[in-house]
């Protein structure tokens, strides 16, 4: 075959297997890394406090299948800005949908002032209002759950402050803020009918709505943009609500926040690569496990090995070629590197014509095998890092055998990286090997529901119907739940 690897020059063969020595995690160090997950677990949920926040999230049952109600769900994501209208209806576990989607336009991710952020989400949700209910003067108030997925610390459901802001969010005067008034103020500047009634992480929502369809569900993740995953803690295990004097076996919803495990680089195999993104990030020193795995830096990180590879004389791919483009930071989103691991061709063609169209880089077969290759061991690592992350919370918990709902654009659209995550699971968890192929592995990690959609709605209605059975814990504005 052209192009197989012996025909590689020596020097890419050698840069080739430094790569794979630099980006292979073992089953050894996955082990090591989820034993040390679990202790950090541990204590961020503890009164000192660690790394990863594991912020109570209020939300303090699973739902039974038998919510009812209508409740819309706003969820500003990286991207887009979603508005849902959602029915839960009187069929067990079902529900009905209408949903809009605004643009997030780019310029306000990084805006100095933060009113323009929530004065456009307003403008967004009375568009929603007029277009589906009429003219917002005479429409009653309509309770809305908020999937707000940054780090926030909620001391109640309808509140919470921002800690700092992830995935290449930089607004200025909200972090350390509660950010429901804000939005709050915004809505009644326009005359917009609705009152926030609970403020959601993404995992959060996950969790609940995929365990409102399938109750083997334990665990909600997010590998998208960011990850993070959340989970069903006990009261009696989590020591910095102590003072709450609750029960101990009272159900709460932690949203971990993982992405922030290892800041302090105690075992994660950090690249020099990964360290350049650290030091060029808004936020150096913070989300050390998220900047390893996240689509937000997947690309990044493919981009630095190359962009190295290129400077560095004794290899020096793309030889007397101008990488203007590729030098430019954060030119290459996760997209792209499924891009290169998708290529069906034996001779990478298609990975030709995307380097050559949109980088102005002509790679000769050697160049792209070795390409391809290195978004095979980044992507790899990503799907394995993260399995050490689930398989903590399972050992934890000593959950041996459950569904883990999962959603963002890494799990759902990465070439590989559900059946990577799996096998890394298998190695860490010490699983037998399974007699027939197609039966399901103890642990196994599914496409979830909709959690900032679905998942929003069924944690307003969990939040209602507890207020009115008298548990009012963590509620700030009962009035709201009326
Ligand atoms: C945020 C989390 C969120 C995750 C997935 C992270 O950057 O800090 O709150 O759940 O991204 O969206």
């Amino acid at each position: 075959m052209a192009g197989s690897k012996t025909d590689l020059p020596q020097n890419l063969i050698a840069q080739i297997r430094y790569l794979e020595d630099l980006f292979t995690v073992d089953t050894q160090k996955l082990k090591a890394i989820s034993d040390h997950f679990v202790s950090e677990l541990d204590k961020g949920l503890s009164v000192e406090g660690g790394s990863i926040p594991m912020n109570p999230t209020w939300v303090m049952a699973f739902p039974d299948g038998h919510e009812t109600g209508t409740y819309l769900a706003l969820d500003m994501g990286g991207t887009n800005l979603r508005v849902c209208e959602i029915t839960l209806t009187d069929q067990k576990s079902e529900f009905d949908i209408i949903q809009s989607k605004y643009r997030m336009p780019e310029e306000l991710k990084t805006t100095n002032n933060n009113e323009e952020l929530w004065d456009y989400i307003a403008d967004c949700l009375h568009q929603f209002v007029e277009t589906h209910h009429g003219d917002c003067a005479k429409v009653d108030v309509l309770p809305l759950g908020f999937t707000f997925s940054y780090p926030a610390t909620q001391n109640y459901i309808d509140e919470g402050i921002l800690q700092r802001w992830t995935k290449g969010f930089d607004i200025n005067g909200v972090e350390g803020k509660n950010v429901v008034p804000m939005l709050d103020a915004a809505l009644a500047k326009r005359g917009v009918p609705i009152r926030v009634t609970a403020l959601i992480n993404d995992t959060t929502g996950t969790m609940i709505a995929s365990a409102y369809t399938d109750t083997k569900m334990k665990i909600g993740c997010i590998f998208g943009t960011g990850c993070n995953a959340a989970y069903m803690e006990e009261v009696g295990q989590i020591p910095k609500l102590a003072q709450l004097n609750l029960p101990a076996d009272t159900p709460m919803a932690i949203n971990c926040e993982w992405g922030a495990f290892d800041n302090e680089h105690k075992v994660l195999p950090r690249t020099s690569y990964d360290v350049a993104i650290d030091r060029d990030s808004p936020r150096p020193g913070q989300q050390a496990f998220e900047k390893m795995i996240a689509g937000l830096y997947l690309g990044e990180i493919f981009r630095l090995v190359l962009v190295d590879l290129h400077d560095n004389e004794e290899v020096n791919i793309f030889k007397g070629q101008d990488i203007a483009i590729l030098r430019k930071p954060y030119s290459l989103d996760s997209s792209f590197l499924s891009g290169v691991e998708e290529d069906p061709f034996e001779n990478l063609q298609e990975t030709y014509d995307t380097f050559a169209q949109k980088l102005n880089i002509v790679c000769t077969l050697p160049e792209l095998e070795l390409i391809r290759r290195l978004a095979e061991l980044i992507g790899t690592r990503a799907a394995r890092l993260s399995a050490c992350g689930v398989a903590a919370i399972c050992k934890k918990k000593n959950y041996k055998s459950c569904h883990v709902g999962a959603d963002g654009s890494v799990f759902n659209k990465y070439p590989h990286f559900k059946a990577r995550g799996a096998q890394a699971l298998k190695e860490i968890l010490d699983w037998p090997e399974k007699s027939n192929p197609k039966e399901e592995d103890p642990i196994e990690v599914l496409a979830a529901e909709d959690g900032s959609g679905v998942g929003a709605a069924l944690i307003a209605a969990l939040t209602l119907k507890r207020v009115k059975g008298g548990n009012l814990a963590g509620i700030l504005h009962p009035e709201h739940f009326k």
